[in-house]
This record gives structure tokens, sequence and C-alpha cells, in this order.
């Protein structure tokens, strides 16, 4: 098979070297992808949402099937325009994907068909929301509707910071037209962690769970991220709470698209929020998570091919997934000044210089003329150890770090640690 993954980051890195050990897999493309992807596939230099380029592409270099990794290119109904072209694609439709680019669909679809989650309330008017959040008592939750980066839900600790937030989503309109509704939802705490799963419509198919980082220094102090690190699995979602979320809000979620003639296919990522009562469910996307697909797939056993496969063909009922009962931690090294205006164009040193297993996916790294990596844009690398715990493979993560470097390089230094102390 020949396969187009498309992205250029270090979940698509982690796809594409993924995928590449399926004996079924002769060649991995990946648009545009970065200088990781380079190594082991082959990169076209095409943005993830020219969808007729990537189109030709695909047809030029005889594609049997796009995995797709963004998602903006899902929202913009990749799926559908390769569906047309007679070209599998792995992923849900543009009207699936609303499930992750319209948070109000979400909410009202949460709603319709009793899946937990936070109160929250929608606004399509500014005066409307304006006078509602005075009623409301902070820390409470603003949200855009559209998509926004992954920078659309700001948690305000004051009265102050929730009306600056509302404010700037439907007044200034930082996100554009991804504010025109908000969603007012109610603070809630607990531990927060991801539960991705491969769908076909019908069977869900759990993968492991998985806790990311957001925050851009360590004891979640700073600003929000893309993601600094994750881990898998958290001691504190056990199999009875996966099997727990699984009924009471993954399969739901895909029953309701169903019910609403939208079948949804790819993989569904539940947001969740473990309180002490029952997991919630903050948000969905509609795609692999980035950290989380570092630390996720390393753990798979069975072929992604075969899974990938199943979900497209709608028989996910007969795959049964394995995965291994390691540990995974990774870590984000990112450039100085990242997430706010950062330099890039520095050499990467060191890469050879650390032990095999360690595993060094790409995201801001370009291949140089010269043959060096260099640095080219925020978060770089995520670098990912496993061991038969987190804490062997915290260990085995950490004290390699220091031999990769580049010029103004950081990263946490907490990423699982709160499993281990
Ligand atoms: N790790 C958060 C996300 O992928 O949206």
């Amino acid at each position: 098979m020949k396969i187009l993954v498309i992205g250029a980051g270090a979940r698509e890195h982690t796809l594409a070297w993924k995928l590449l050990q399926s004996p079924k897999v002769d060649r991995v493309f990946v648009a545009p992808g970065n200088a990781g992807t380079a190594f082991i596939a082959e990169n076209l230099d095409i943005h993830p949402t020219d969808l007729e380029v990537l189109g030709k592409a695909a047809k030029d270099n005889g594609i049997d099937l796009v995995v797709v990794g963004p998602e903006l290119p899902l929202a913009l109904g990749i799926v559908d325009y390769f569906d047309s072209l007679g070209i599998a694609a792995f992923g849900p439709t543009k009207a699936a994907t609303q499930i992750e680019s319209s948070k109000v669909f979400a909410r009202n679809l949460m709603e319709k068909y009793g899946i937990p989650s936070p109160k929250g309330v929608v606004f399509a008017s500014y005066p409307e929301a304006a006078r509602y959040l005075e009623g409301q008592h902070p820390p409470i939750v603003v949200k855009a509707d559209g998509l926004a980066g992954g920078k659309g839900a700001i948690i305000a600790g004051s009265m102050q910071e929730a009306r600056k937030a509302l404010s700037d989503i439907m007044e200034a309109r930082i996100f554009g037209s991804a504010g025109d509704k908000v969603i007012i939802d109610e603070y809630v705490t607990g531990q927060e962690v991801s539960l991705i799963a491969f769908t076909d419509g019908k069977t869900i198919s759990p993968m492991v769970p998985a806790c990311d980082y957001k925050k851009i220094w360590d004891n979640e102090q700073g600003p929000n991220t893309g993601g600094m690190g994750s881990y898998a699995p958290p001691g504190f979602f056990p199999a009875p709470l996966v099997e727990k979320v699984s009924a009471t809000i993954l399969l739901p979620a895909i029953k309701a698209m169903a019910n609403e003639g939208m079948p949804y296919k790819g993989v569904l990522y539940a947001g969740l929020m473990v309180t002490d009562k029952e997991p919630l469910a903050l948000e969905f996307n509609a795609r692999f998570g980035d950290p989380e697909t570092q630390v996720i797939l390393p753990l798979l056993k069975t072929d992604l091919v075969d899974i990938l496969l199943a979900v497209v063909q709608g028989n996910l009922n007969q795959v049964e997934a394995e995965w291994s009962t390691d540990a995974c931690v990774g870590v984000v090294m990112a450039s100085a000044g990242y997430p706010g205006i950062h330099k890039t164009g520095f050499p990467i040193k060191g890469l050879d210089e650390v032990d095999e297993d360690l595993l060094i996916f790409h995201a801001g790294t370009r291949l140089g003329d010269d043959g060096e990596i260099y640095t080219d844009g925020g978060r770089v690398l995520t670098v990912v150890a496993s061991g038969r715990d987190l804490a062997e493979a915290r260990e085995k993560v950490y004290r390699q770090l220091p031999s990769i470097h580049f010029e103004g390089c950081h990263y946490r230094t907490d990423i699982a640690l709160r499993e281990i102390s």
C-alpha cells in the first residue's frame, strides 16, 4: 500500500513511523511533513488545506489510503473530497467534524443525548452573553464556537478576565467568525485525561488513555501552548474508567452522530475531566491528539493499517486492538519565546547521541541543503521514552534530553511527575 499522511507535526511523524511498521505498507508520503518525516518517508510540499493539489498528488502517486492529522482539512471536507475522487481517506466527513469545529454543535449534541458534561449556555449576541456573565461567579469558562487553534477556551479566574475574554471573542473578534457564538460553561475541577477511540461509526475501540500538559512552564504556569508533553497511561484512569467513559460518553456520541444523519468514522477524541462524581466530557476532537499520539501509538501492538482499514470499511468489530502494558513519557522541546514570537533556523545537535530506543518525533524542523537539521517552529521535537512503568520511562527521557540541544531550547521538567511522587 501507499499511504499519504496529511500534516506537519510530531503527531504526523508518529503516524508515518507507525504505519511504516506494517508489512502491508510499501511507501508513506507526508504533506508537507518535516525533517523527521523526510528521513523515513517522502515529503510532498503541499499545504494540508490545499485539497485539489493534495488530490492530484494522491492520484499521481497511486495513494491507497489518506490519513488526516489536523482538524482544519477535516473541517474543510478533505475526507468528502477524497471520497469523491474514489480514494479512501481515514477521518470524519465535514458534517461529522462539526463535533470539533463547532463547540455549540457539540454542546447541543451532548445536551440532547444526555452525555455527561459541564453545564453551559450558548449565546449569539454579545449584550446577552455579557448580561448572563454578570450573574456568574469565577472561575468560569468562556469558549468560542469555532476553531481557534486550541486557544478558544479561556478559563477566567476573575470577573475582569471573564469580561475581557468575552469582549475579545465577540467584540474584538480575535478568532474572527469562530467567535460569532460563545458558550459560557461552568468550571469543573478534577483530573484531565484524553481518551481517544477508533470508530467505524458503530463500534468503538478505545486507545490507551493519555494526559497532556498545555501550559508552557512547570506546575501549570504561564500561557497555553499546543502541548508541552504527555504520558500514558495515567494511574488515576484505570481500565474500569475507560469502560465507563466508553459506555457513557464515546459510544453515546457515536450513536448520536448516526442518529443525526452524520455517521462518524475515524478517531473520536474525548477531552475529559474526572471529577469526584463522574467523568465529564469537556470537548470532543475529530482527530488524533497532539502530543498524546506520540505516547499512545508506541504502545499499539496491532498493525495500525489493519485498524485504519477496518474503520474505513466499517468492520472494526472484526479487529481487536492490542496494547502494550508498558508506559510512555513524551517531552516537547520548544524554541525560545514559544508560545510567543520565536526565532527559528538554529541547528539541532545531539540527535544521534541518544539511545536507539529513544523516539524522537519532529515537529518544527527543516532539513537544510547541508544535510543538517534546523529548528523551524515553536514546538520542535517530542522526545519519547517507554518503560515498564512511568517512572522508568520518565527517567529514560529526562536522562537523555540534555544530549539534544539547539539555541534557546527549553522543555518542562515535570511531565508525569505527579504519577511518581
Ligand atoms: N492535546 C490536545 C489536542 O490535541 O487537542
